[in-house]
């Protein structure tokens, strides 16, 4: 199968091995190739299979993914994800990839295209969840792993988790806009090989969230697929998956994408207002630091994937936000605050009717509850009471 690099302004190809990120024209680059499976059998029939490769989420679905030889692939593995129903909401649940986030399903395809363009040093901005996911597959790869982040703004367990895999730490005194900047400009003068979300291979590995949770509706597609936005590399893999599912008829009927944004952190949502019209820049603030982000690098391709499903864009406030966390968290089930953007969004949607109340919806859960323990402390503390070691003092705290 024949895979290359297309832009998707101007149409112009490149060679799948080429190090770049964008066309001459300034156009984002998408992987594309000549055909997919007509059927999803050998998919499916990987789901039982013990072979570390067949059992990733993500390289189960490998004819769609990356041609490359199995034995060349970077993979932990990864993905193979629960589906939760709730309340009538069904969550799949990203958090419960290897370093906690979904971050792992591109990280997993971009390390191992970075091995086979013969990278020495890998590279990224965040706000947390890519700098770990980055850190451990450079760790597997024995590529040297170099993190941009915003000085002061990624929480403590994200920070020690990227560090812990090895990563060098670079604290940026600026926001993750100004380190998404300065890695780029970073990364093509320093010859270090990016993987940020605007390095269309994570794009190819992220699609699989999607497959994934079809092939767990048996490729009965729900009404809604609900993801939070940021650097709007999740929202662009949704769209394509969806696209590519739907022309190879792995599905009958495409499902509608609604992509939610902090209401301090909504570029996006400015834009879709406006018919995508035009493209906004904001100073990004939120309690969802991961989502903290104001010139989302991949906005053409997720205004291609919301115009393709018939999505729509959503904002929520940071209350709407905590308050759809502690309904998540009392399912025990539980996330980080970016994640539950999604319930917010549901309830709004369901709110302005645009969401019916009997639409089957799937929530992508992006982030694991542990991701950020401070947001929990915060409001929680309450619960947590302090007393002597006697029979008396437990009997007072819990009267
Ligand atoms: N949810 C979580 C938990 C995230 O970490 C991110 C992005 C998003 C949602 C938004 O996804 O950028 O594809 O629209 N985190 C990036 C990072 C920016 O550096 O970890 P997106």
């Amino acid at each position: 199968m024949t895979e290359w690099l297309q832009c998707i302004t101007c149409s112009r190809r490149f060679e799948a091995t080429e190090i770049r990120y964008t066309c001459d024209c300034g156009g984002l680059l998408s992987v594309e190739r000549d055909k997919l499976p007509k059927n999803t059998k050998q998919f499916d029939a990987r789901r039982t299979s013990r072979n570390t490769v067949d059992s990733s989420g993500v390289w189960r679905f490998r004819e769609a993914v990356l041609s490359i030889p199995d034995d060349q692939i970077v993979t932990h593995p990864e993905g193979a994800t629960r589906l939760y129903e709730r309340e009538g909401l069904l969550f799949k649940h990203e958090g419960e990839n290897p370093t906690g986030s979904f971050k792992d399903r591109g990280m997993t395809v971009a390390m191992t295209q970075a091995v086979r363009v013969g990278a020495r040093a890998v590279a990224c901005a965040s706000t947390g969840n890519t700098s770990a996911s980055l850190a451990a597959y450079a760790a597997q790869a024995g590529l040297r792993a170099v993190v941009f982040v915003p000085a002061g703004k990624v929480s403590a367990g994200k920070l020690a988790q990227t560090l812990a895999y090895g990563a060098t730490c670079l604290q940026i005194r600026g926001d993750f806009d100004a380190a998404m900047k300065l890695v780029l400009e970073a990364s093509s003068r320093l010859g270090i090989y990016l993987v940020n979300s605007i390095n269309p291979f994570r794009i190819e590995g992220q699609k699989t969230i999607v497959w994934e949770l079809l092939q767990d509706l048996d490729w009965t597609p729900p009404d809604w697929i609900v993801v939070p936005a940021g650097n709007l590399g999740n929202t662009s893999a949704f769209g394509k998956a969806l696209k590519e599912a739907t022309e190879a008829g792995w599905i009958k009927r495409t499902p509608r994408l609604a992509s939610i944004q902090a209401s301090g952190a909504n570029p996006f949502y400015r834009s879709f207002l406006e018919s995508f019209s035009g493209r906004h820049r904001v100073t990004a603030e939120t309690i969802a630091s991961a989502i903290r982000i104001g010139d989302p690098v991949s906005h053409d391709r997720a205004v291609a994937a919301i115009r393709y499903t018939g999505g729509v864009v959503e904002e929520v406030t940071d209350d709407e936000i905590m308050d759809a966390k502690r309904t998540i968290d009392g399912m025990g089930i539980g996330c980080e605050p970016a994640s539950a953007a999604t319930l917010a969004g549901v309830r709004k949607l369901r709110a302005s009717g645009v969401m019916r109340d009997d639409d089957r919806v799937v929530c992508v859960l992006t982030g694991h509850l542990l991701k950020d323990a401070d947001a929990i402390m915060k409001s929680a503390a309450g619960r947590s009471i302090e007393i002597d070691a006697t029979i008396e003092a437990v009997e007072r705290a819990l009267r």
